[in-house]
């Protein structure tokens, strides 16, 4: 088969590499109908990531169809049209006990495109597969259900639900990529009074508003003043990290009424400081984390009853062959306006 292979600091070839086989009874292979790439696959191939080595097949957000299980697998079959989430789980150790599968102590947590092969190539090992796949209903196409690989779950696990995110709160969002955009959609869903989103990129604001956030602005246009008129000078209810700079997570905690939640999503490279001489007095709540995917099945459903429009996130669409165009295209926003690009099989 073909598959996206990573091979060093900012090194990638779509090439010829062995098919994958079933090597645990809880796996199965399927073939890869639908893919994405992520932001995180560009910080593999940045060097941020070295716990994957070359020779890893990249990706972990997918749409897939059986085509074998492991002896052990009960809940698929050979033919199921399956979601690949970007969290794989065990089911049996503390953590997955709790729902918390992206800790997995036992193989699973994000595996998948990091430290075992991933599903941007033709097929996919799928571990733990029982309970890292959940088989999609008819009226799921592709494109929408790809997106609850990752994005759907991590900005409504880590955002909203981490955030507290409650009727008439005022929420802000700091960062307007995939990942700020979910939370925007995940937000509406409890009602908000005002869905405020800060981005630099006036194109990544629009496409907030288009996704229902009432009030954008850039770093530069003020947002504490702009945050505290819209709150009859509280602050906001809850703001959520969707960036991962320390200037961005500066910026939360100090957009944060008293009592309020900062709920961060961003991936942070470098340390960010946490002002606890102006905060101590705040009662203010910093959450962090790691999506575990325990939404998906939550998200999937009102994804089937139209409850959650995600169609506007896919703005480029390539043949899998083309990935290498793709991540071009991807990794360069600013002239391609592109927030998620999505493979398929031809
Ligand atoms: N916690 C998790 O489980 C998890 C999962 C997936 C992604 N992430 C992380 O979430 C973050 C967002 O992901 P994404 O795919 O949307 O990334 P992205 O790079 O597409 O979007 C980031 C956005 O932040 C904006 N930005 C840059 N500087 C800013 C500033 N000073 N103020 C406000 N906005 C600014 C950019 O213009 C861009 O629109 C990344 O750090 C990613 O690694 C976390
Ligand atoms: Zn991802
Ligand atoms: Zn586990």
């Amino acid at each position: 088969m073909k598959a996206l292979v990573y091979e060093g600091p900012g090194r990638k070839t779509w090439t010829e590499v062995p098919d994958p086989v079933i090597t645990d009874p809880q796996d199965v292979i399927i073939q890869v109908d639908t893919v994405t790439i992520c932001g995180t696959d560009l910080h593999i191939l940045g060097g941020d990531v070295p716990e994957v080595k070359p020779g890893r097949i990249l990706g972990h957000e997918a749409v897939g169809t059986v085509t074998e299980t492991g002896g052990a697998v009960t809940e698929l079959a050979v033919g199921d049209r399956v979601l690949a989430s970007c969290i794989s789980a065990c089911g049996r150790c503390p953590y997955c006990r709790r729902g918390r599968y992206g800790q997995c102590l036992r193989g699973g947590g994000w595996i998948l495109g990091h430290l075992v092969n991933g599903v941007q190539a033709q097929y996919a090992r799928l571990p733990f597969a029982d309970l890292s796949a959940h088989r999609l209903p008819q009226e799921i196409g592709d494109e929408a259900a790809v997106m609850l690989a990752d994005i759907l779950p991590t900005s409504y696990e880590v955002g909203v639900l981490a955030g507290q995110v409650k009727p008439g709160d005022t929420v802000v969002i700091v960062g307007a990529g995939p990942i700020g955009l979910a939370a925007v959609l995940t937000a509406r869903l409890y009602s908000p009074a005002h869905v405020v989103v800060i981005d630099p990129a006036r194109a990544r604001l629009r496409a907030a508003e288009q996704f229902g956030a009432d009030v954008t602005l850039t770093p530069d246009e003020d947002p504490l003043a702009k945050v505290r008129s819209l709150t009859g000078g509280l602050g906001a209810d809850v703001v959520i990290e969707a960036v991962g700079l320390p200037e961005t997570f500066e910026l939360c905690t100090t957009l944060v009424r008293p009592c309020g939640h900062v709920a961060n999503v961003g991936v942070h490279g470098r340390p960010a400081t946490l002002h606890l001489e102006e905060l101590w007095i705040r009662d203010v709540t910093v959450t962090t984390g790691l999506v575990d995917t325990f939404s998906t099945p939550d998200l999937l459903a009102m994804l089937g009853r139209g409850q959650l429009d995600v169609a506007p996130m896919v703005t480029h669409r390539f043949a899998l062959d083309d990935i290498e165009h793709a991540y071009e295209v991807f990794a360069d926003p600013a002239h391609s306006g592109a927030l998620k690009v999505v493979l398929s099989r031809t």
